[in-house]
């Protein structure tokens, strides 16, 4: 029996556990699964965390989730097309809800099958290599500190590619007095109040940081963007220039001459695509961006063929895109898809990218994904969802932002699944400072 091991049970992960299923529900014989997850639960970055650092195993927290934290796109976006939001909160929701409902959405499909006994939690894969014919992938169960072998035909890498920050360094960090932290170990903005905060970055983290510790009462929040400023209409108290210097004692010396005295510094710098646990020959090496080099579909391994990695794009769509992945994936391991000869599969890569190095604005951007997802859509037998409806949503979303960055959140959009659209929110996202499940439910409250 074909024997598939996934690494990573965060929603990617948990994308491709259930087309497994869905096949199996159809009566497919469906091959021998082992799922591996550092983490102790599943639902990967969603699985918020307290902790930064290490874990209690001497681990590195892979979450760079945080409190308060909200859907920075609406979530008709992401909507699972075999599992609407109506299904699952059995009425129509808000557009943009915050961590603890998107949470409980995408657990909310997996928890209906067994899937969960298919993972091994706590269990850090530490080694996979390809010895010509299968994979030996090595493994740590961290409870017991154990450390065991086994062999695959094949091995999907699912492990994202948010969780290990990329932490440059400018002068006078060694001998700044305040606080200097990567958007991957911040957890609460109350932590910032009454303080004068610099943001470095000009993308979703530093948007969304900047935003949070001036909702939850930052003295001041100066963003600091390196090449092109996300140019929003900045509530009083927030502002954005060109580039840090240095930091002198406790200022902040930008590039255009602005000054400011700060208390704490936060990298919103991105993250690294880093995959330790893989031999060189399998290791997929590229910055964050929408069409990553060498994987066919932007999934298969260009040089082997039954490796997989899901997820490993910028992302405009998320969770159906996971899916439209991991289906098409599903199939070529169930060998339903073959995948074509070394040439074809070099120049089916080669058009991805170069369309994509072309790409100058937002709206082609999310044009562009929105086609690979398409395209990945009609390979397999992924549920209808209107793709139409998506792209037409991200770019009024994209125009909301730009019309007012404090209140595109209180918008409301169509499901692509349901047709129904999101109610209006009880209370506007600026002055909502309950994000909890209940309170978020409860649309009646005033
Ligand atoms: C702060 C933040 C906010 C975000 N907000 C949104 C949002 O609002 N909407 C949205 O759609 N997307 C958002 N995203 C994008 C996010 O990438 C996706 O939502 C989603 O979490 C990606 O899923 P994934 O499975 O690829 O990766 P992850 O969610 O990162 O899951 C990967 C899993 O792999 C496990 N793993 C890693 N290495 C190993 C190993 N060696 N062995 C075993 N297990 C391993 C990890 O423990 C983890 O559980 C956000 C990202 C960040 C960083
Ligand atoms: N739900 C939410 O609200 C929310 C909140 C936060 C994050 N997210 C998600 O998290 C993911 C990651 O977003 P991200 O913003 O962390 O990463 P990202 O999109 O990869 O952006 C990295 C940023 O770091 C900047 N940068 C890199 N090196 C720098 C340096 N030396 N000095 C200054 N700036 C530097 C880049 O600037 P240049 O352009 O100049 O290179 C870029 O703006 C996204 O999918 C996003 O949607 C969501």
């Amino acid at each position: 029996m074909t024997k598939v091991a996934i690494i990573g049970a965060g929603p990617c992960g948990l994308s491709m556990l259930r087309s497994f299923e869905q096949a199996e529900k159809k009566g497919e014989k469906i091959p021998e699964i082992v799922c591996f997850d550092k983490q102790g639960d599943w639902g990967g970055l969603w699985n918020y965390s307290w902790r930064t650092g290490s874990d209690q195993y001497g681990d590195p927290i892979p979450n760079s989730m945080y409190r308060y934290l909200w859907s920075n796109g609406p979530k008709e976006c992401l909507e699972f097309a075999d599992y609407s939001f109506d299904e699952h909160f059995g009425k129509p929701i808000p557009s943009f809800p915050p961590r603890e409902v998107l949470y409980d959405y995408i657990l909310g499909r997996v928890k209906k099958g067994n899937l969960k006994d298919k993972i091994r939690f706590n269990t850090s894969v530490t080694n996979v290599s390809y010895d010509g014919n299968s994979f030996v992938v090595t493994y740590r169960d961290k409870k017991n500190d154990k450390i065991s072998k086994n062999v695959f035909d094949y091995v999907i890498v699912s492990t994202g590619h948010f969780s290990v920050p990329f932490v440059p360094e400018y002068p006078g960090m060694k001998a700044f007095p305040g606080r200097i932290m990567h958007s991957h170990d911040f957890r609460d903005a109350e932590e910032f109040r009454g303080k004068n905060v610099v943001v470095l970055g000009s993308s979703y983290s530093a948007e969304d940081v900047a935003l949070q510790c001036h909702k939850y009462g930052a003295k001041s929040v100066t963003i600091g963007y390196r090449h092109n400023p996300m140019g929003f209409k900045w509530p009083d108290g927030m502002k954005e220039v060109f580039h840090l210097d240095r930091l002198e004692g406790n200022k902040a010396i930008f590039k255009d001459g602005h000054v400011q005295e700060t208390d704490a510094v936060i990298l919103c710098t991105g993250y690294l695509h880093h995959f330790p646990f893989l031999s060189e020959n399998l290791k997929l090496k590229t910055g964050n961006r929408l069409y990553p080099p060498m994987l066919y579909k932007g999934v298969v391994w260009q040089n082997n063929h039954k490796l997989i990695y899901l997820g490993m794009q910028d992302q405009f769509h998320t969770f159906n895109m996971f899916d439209c992945q991991a289906w098409f994936a599903r199939d070529v391991v169930m060998g339903k898809i073959k995948v074509p000869d070394n040439s074809e599969v070099e120049k089916d890569i080669n058009k991805w990218v170069s369309m994509e190095e072309k790409l100058e604005n937002p709206n082609q951007m999310i044009d562009f994904q929105t086609e690979y997802t398409k395209e990945l859509h009609s390979l397999s037998d992924y549920p209808k969802i209107d793709f139409e409806l998506i792209r037409k949503t991200f770019k009024e979303w994209e125009h909301h932002k730009v019309e007012n960055i404090m209140t595109y959140r209180n918008k409301s959009f169509a499901s692509p699944v349901t047709g129904s659209v999101g109610p209006k929110h009880h209370t506007d996202w600026e002055t909502a400072m309950d994000d909890s499940l209940k309170t978020f439910l409860n649309q009646s409250k005033k």
